[in-house]
């Protein structure tokens, strides 16, 4: 009968199912026959977990409360706009000067196209464009190893390629793959690196095309002029460049991805009109969680006043190393597990520049120069291209880096920033910079973590406990997925937390 469904279109087919596991969101049709009603639900942070827990609740008719800490709802899905103002457990406090138009995503930045957060942007009405990941314009610098000058990705590339290629080709050549290799398969495999490496009949790389060129083509007169001064092959390796041309074969990540159109807040916006303000209490401080016989009470502060609410159910959605730090009666199972989860650090730095010099100067249209300096990546916008301003991110670092950076102010960050940004783009780098901001998640209270570290994955026993219901308290985020550190993994972990209740809530 489904396939019968699935060929009229009134049920999703077999080959669109096997994308993921099938998710039913619950309906209040489900009640019927049952005897039984919708439950109350206490969702304890307003994040992207507990927004898609109360979302997907909603569809069915639960009464469902959000608690959140901060004065607004995303969590770690935040987009700097001007005038928006943080202050950190440093005691940094920042007001963002951005023009009209110009934003920093501080935490997601980028969607793949098979994550289900894609689904909910095409379900909440959410507009999304390309991101750019990969750009074979933007640079490797790798100061570190010994770089004196940048180079392009299509640049680096090609060397790489080209002596790989070359490599091979002699190894063959000289029967070193025999053993491996019938004499068809010999021919096959040069035919392709004469074509993958650019090495010519003679085998051999010189340089090619594909490295760029100094005067580009153009009208006849003008065939153009090759990027000359070939590097050698062990300066090629030296660089150390070809660390960084595996990251696109990652599963999570690609050449192409998305971004909601006008910065990734979008997406908990939609989810929060969606729920309804009313059901949002914002500057809820939870302080405790008590599972009782019949349901949790969850008691809070709100604008200096202590406050609690009694529900059948909770879904505990705060990062886990806040909630190992609040007060529960979930056990000591519970506790341990919270505990066991680490949270580990990320910054960023938004670069508001007067003009867009890098798609002027250097014909460098989103993408992501990457080096072996503190401040890692740099993102040109997958926004605004040919706008009057722009801007750009410039660190993107993890671990001691982003520690390093957070220990600094925030003119401190921007002059680091700035200091090795130049190395790369010269001197409009420092020169075109109107304003920026800085935000590293580590020391944002009430998040206090970019993402996490869990040994083992989150199906290892030492966090068996969070995966089922303490009591009446159901736990889900990002670090209860395989995708941690991105918005589907708390969109499937809200997922599933929302249809274990639902299951009970009906039996
Ligand atoms: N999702 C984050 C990002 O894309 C963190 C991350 C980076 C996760 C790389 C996996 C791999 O930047």
């Amino acid at each position: 009968m489904l396939a019968t469904m699935g060929a009229l279109g009134l049920a999703p087919t077999a080959g669109a199912a096997s994308r993921e596991p099938v998710f039913r969101a619950p309906r209040s049709g489900d009640f019927t026959l049952k005897g039984r009603g919708a439950a109350k639900v206490v969702v304890v942070g307003g994040g992207i977990a507990g927004l898609a827990s109360a979302y997907e609740l909603g569809k069915a008719g639960y009464d469902c409360t959000i608690l959140e800490a901060r004065d607004r709802t995303g969590g770690r899905n935040f987009t700097v706009r001007g005038g928006d103002t943080t202050l950190d457990l440093y005691g940094n406090r920042q007001t963002a000067r951005f023009s009209e138009g110009q934003y920093m995503n501080a935490g997601p930045g980028r969607i793949p196209q098979w994550m289900i957060t894609m689904d909910y942007c095409r379900e909440l009405g959410v507009p999304i464009e390309v991101f750019t990941n990969s750009n074979a314009s933007a640079y490797i610098y790798n100061e570190k190893a010994g770089m004196t000058a940048p180079v392009r990705y299509r640049t680096a590339k090609a060397d790489t390629y080209g002596y790989v290629s070359e490599l091979l080709a002699k190894a063959t050549d000289l029967g070193a793959l025999d053993g491996d290799l019938t004499a068809d398969d010999r021919e096959r495999l040069l035919e392709f690196l004469k074509d993958f490496g650019d090495i010519g009949s003679e085998l051999k790389y010189t340089g090619s095309e594909h490295r760029g060129f100094t005067t580009d083509p153009a009208a006849a007169g003008t065939p153009g002029v090759e990027l000359g001064e070939v590097p050698s092959a062990s300066e090629v390796f030296a660089s150390g460049v070809g660390r960084y041309f595996s990251f696109e074969f990652g599963y999570d990540q690609a050449m192409l991805m998305f971004q909601p159109v006008g910065g990734m807040d979008r997406i908990p916006a939609a989810l929060t009109k969606a729920i309804g303000g009313r059901r949002i209490r914002t500057g809820a401080v939870v302080q405790e969680i008590t599972d009782t016989a019949h349901g949790v009470t969850v008691r809070y502060t709100q604008d200096g006043r202590t406050r609690t609410i009694d529900a059948d159910y909770c879904i505990a959605a705060l990062p886990p190393h806040i909630l190992a730090k609040t007060a529960h009666n979930l056990g000591s199972a519970v506790q341990t597990a919270l505990e066991a989860v680490k949270p580990s650090s990320a910054g960023k730095i938004g670069l508001e520049y007067r003009n867009r010099w890098w798609e002027s100067d250097h014909r460098i249209y989103g993408g992501i120069t990457e080096t072996d300096m503190d401040l890692s990546h740099i993102w040109y916008p997958s926004y605004g291209f040919h706008a009057k301003r722009g801007l750009i991110v410039g660190y993107y670092n993890t671990g001691a880096n982003a520690d390093a950076y957070a220990l600094l102010s925030p003119a401190e960050r921007e002059r680091r920033a700035v200091a090795q940004g130049v190395k790369i783009h010269g001197e409009k780098y420092r020169t075109e910079l109107a304003s920026s901001f800085s935000h590293h998640w580590r020391q944002i209270p009430h998040l206090e973590g970019a993402w996490h570290t869990m040994s083992g994955g989150p199906d290892a026993p030492a966090y068996a406990p969070l995966n089922k219901a303490a009591g009446h308290v159901y736990f889900a985020g990002d670090y209860l997925s395989y995708a941690d550190a991105w918005q589907h993994g708390a969109f499937s972990s809200a997922r599933k937390a929302v249809t274990t209740l639902h299951e009970r809530v009906l039996a």
